[in-house]
């Protein structure tokens, strides 16, 4: 079978209000390691970048230096967020071309960077809301920092312990789902994984809808939620009264092992989701036997959830900003390809509570 254009994702762009405040939540709260640094000081003007790297996961956050940007002015209207969900290309002029006879996806012209180690080729693709994928084809480039960064000298923290990006999901506008799965299908490639209606995604008060959709046998996998009506306002609505936009609403990290990294992030001070005590109580029921000790795991409020190829366990951060937007998850597969979509209920509970606590249910 023929190469895939595109391997997976290189690494997430986030633009937000102070750097290096997102820089140190990321190192000391998640246990990444902070490997690279731009800005004045490396040549770059008018922004400055943290990179943060952990097992195969790269994050990188970037601030304006100006009032005046496309950085200052996503972190106006938005807040802190998600700008680019970067894709390792295996060849850039192949995914192009895929993309061009596709007809569906926007890009931008090719541009190569030059740097002391080689040459990087990329462009950019555009998606939902202001978000975009920066398609990048290292060629021979060995660095592992992007042009103009300089390494940063490592200070010694904890690891965690994630290891890949698991997904990255999407929140868009009710009835966009279906448009935006297929462009991802038509447009860019990818594959219809699995969906979940509104049965299968509510609570007493809300609901939404969700659609996945993976590429080269699930190395990218991104689901896309859309709100549903219910009794009270989605926590997808939430989302988007708050981002003002469509933009990405979790990016759910893998770990080998979950009740090390999450008491990490405990200690830490990261703040989680909680599961009502009656979760646990049927929770052997529901999953059958585990590896895991319950008590351990009702201790972390760590959700457990099982489907035909065996389990997962997973937990959700509380919004890693200010506005009730962006989130991360934390998630172990034991077999399972799925979801969680038996802990959507325990969940969706969780968030409703901070979401009346807001006024805004
Ligand atoms: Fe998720």
């Amino acid at each position: 079978m023929a190469q895939k254009a595109m391997d997976r994702v290189d690494y997430v762009e986030f633009y937000v209000g102070s750097a290096k405040q997102w820089a140190y939540y990321h190192k000391f709260g998640l246990g990444f390691n902070i490997v690279g640094y731009s800005g004045p000081e490396t040549g770059i003007r008018d922004r400055v970048s943290y990179l943060m790297e952990q097992g195969r996961v790269k994050v990188m956050v970037t601030n304006s230096l100006y009032p005046d940007s496309e950085i200052s002015n996503h972190v106006r209207l938005h807040g802190d967020g998600v700008k680019d969900i970067a894709i390792r290309v295996n060849n850039l002029d192949d995914a192009l071309n895929d993309l061009k006879e596709r007809k569906v996806v926007k890009f931008e012209k090719p541009v190569d960077v030059k740097t002391d180690s080689g040459v990087v080729h990329r462009s950019r693709a555009l998606t939902y809301g202001e978000t975009v994928h920066s398609l990048i084809d290292y060629g021979e480039f060995e660095s592992k920092l992007p042009p103009n960064f300089e390494p940063v000298e490592f200070v010694g923290t904890e690891r965690s312990g994630v290891t890949r990006f698991d997904h990255i999901v999407g929140n868009v506008e009710d009835k966009k789902m279906d448009r935006w799965v297929d462009y991802y299908v038509d447009g860019m490639g990818f594959e219809p994984l699995i969906s979940f209606d509104d049965k299968d995604i509510s609570t007493e008060f809300s609901a939404l809808r969700s659609k996945v959709v993976h590429y080269n046998n699930r190395k990218i996998v991104f689901p896309i939620n859309e709100p549903a009506p219910g009794k009270k306002k989605s926590q997808i609505q939430e989302y988007l009264d708050y981002y003002h936009m469509p933009g990405v609403q979790h990016i759910a990290l893998h770990t080998d092992n979950i009740v090390e990294t999450v008491s990490k992030m405990k200690r830490e001070g990261i703040q989680f989701q909680s599961a009502p005590d009656s979760y646990y109580e049927e929770m052997a029921k529901r999953v059958g036997k585990i590896d895991e000790d319950i008590a351990t795991l009702k201790a972390l409020d760590i959700l457990v959830d099982r489907d035909d190829d065996g389990y997962l366990l997973q937990i959700f951060t509380k919004p890693t900003g200010d506005r009730p937007t962006f989130f991360y998850e934390i998630i172990q597969r034991k077999g399972a390809k799925s979801f969680g979509k038996g802990n959507f209920k325990a969940l969706f509970q969780s968030i409703e509570k901070d979401q009346a606590r807001r006024g805004n249910l």
